[in-house]
């Protein structure tokens, strides 16, 4: 087990940075999350703490040692790759044995690891299939099993369930979540899919254009974004567009005037998730905002309600309700008033 730091690491091709800058600490056990937008930059990253790509600047610091400059197998990171990279030529047993033999174990040490690790990930038995006569479920267990075999300070995930199918893909987000714990695995994961992310994730990092824009946990992200990118990729938010007339006065580019908390005086963009605005029948008072409009679009998602309101030509706002029995649900071309408290908004400046 070991802690893993990530400091001032870059690579570059030619003048396009894929990863600029990036510094991180990772405590002992820590589960850590990658989160980005395709493109961004975190499978170089982990590439790079790997040992797979060698970092244009920085270092990677496992257990307090330097292993910037190692090869993957000296340093004790255990991989799992977005495509599984199975040898299809190769069983199941010789697959999970294959960082074994990379580190020169006797023969009798690795068949016991392997059945050990083979029990771990429940596959137990399955030592002398290939893997094409598995399912993609399996097959990502022994992936899994392969990059645990060598008993790593630290298990890099990269997309470790995209080519699972959704049902499938719930399930096993917990078992590597539960598995993790129990080995007490320092892990670092990384995604570009939010909901997978929120669900594993001791903390997260979000990623955009090679460079980390915020780390924090779930919370932090979603109730205080760092800037408007976190804000829209981090949950859904409605964003609107105007400018800060004074210190609590915004005012759309629709032209509404509206209550807000922060910012500068300037151009800005106030963002408002959708479960924290109300609608209603009438005028919502008591709420510093409340906004006549017409509803646009329903969409039903089964417990929650979507309602897209159209408050001006330029200002469309969706709120989203709780599917209760007596509850008020608008229909689309309805007249209806929408309202928020101001500190429920936020406001980034451009
Ligand atoms: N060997 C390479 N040569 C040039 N550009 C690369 C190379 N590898 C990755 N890139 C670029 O670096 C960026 C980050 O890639 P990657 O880390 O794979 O992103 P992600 O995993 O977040 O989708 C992308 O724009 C990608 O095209
Ligand atoms: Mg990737």
């Amino acid at each position: 087990m070991a802690d893993l730091a990530l400091n001032g690491l870059s690579k570059h091709y030619g003048d396009f940075y894929a990863v600029r800058d990036v510094s991180l600490a990772i405590a002992d056990g820590e589960f850590l999350v990658l989160l980005g937008p395709s493109g961004c930059g975190k499978t170089t990253t982990l590439r790079m703490v790997a040992g797979f790509i060698e970092p244009s600047a920085g270092e990677v610091r496992l257990g307090g040692q330097d292993v910037t400059l190692l090869p993957p197998w000296k340093r004790n990171a255990g991989m799992v790759f977005q495509s599984y990279a199975l040898f299809p030529h190769m069983t199941v047993a010789q697959n999970v044995a294959f960082g074994l033999e990379m580190r020169k174990l006797g023969r009798v040490d690795i068949d016991q690891r392997v059945e050990e690790t083979l029990a771990l990930v429940r596959l137990d038995g399955f030592g002398g299939r290939l893997p094409r006569q598995l399912s993609g479920g399996q097959q990502q267990r022994v992936a899994l099993a392969r990059a645990l075999a060598i008993r790593p300070d630290v298990l890099l995930l990269d997309e470790p369930l995209s080519n699972l199918d959704a049902k499938l893909r719930q399930e096993v987000r917990i078992e590597i979540r539960e598995l993790q714990r129990q080995l007490g695995l320092t892990t670092v994961m990384v995604t570009h899919d939010q909901e997978e992310a929120l669900t594993m994730a001791d903390r997260l990092v979000v990623m955009n254009e090679g460079a980390v824009r915020q780390v924090g946990t779930q919370r932090d992200l979603y109730e205080r974004p760092a800037d408007r990118f976190v804000a829209g990729f981090v949950g859904r938010t409605t964003f609107l567009g105007g400018t800060v007339k004074a210190p609590g006065r915004f005012r759309s580019d629709g032209g509404l005037a509206l209550a807000c908390t922060g910012g500068r005086p300037g151009r800005a963009v106030l963002s408002l998730r959708p479960e924290r605005a109300m609608v209603g029948r009438a005028a919502l008072s008591g709420l510093d905002n409340s906004l006549p409009g017409t509803v646009e679009f329903v969409s039903y998602l089964g417990a929650l309600i979507d309602i897209h309101v159209r408050l001006s030509p330029k200002d469309r706002l969706v709120v989203q309700i709780a599917n209760r029995d007596g509850g008020f649900t608008p229909e689309v071309g309805q007249p209806v008033h929408v309202g928020w408290p101001a500190s429920a908004g936020q406001i980034f400046n451009e």
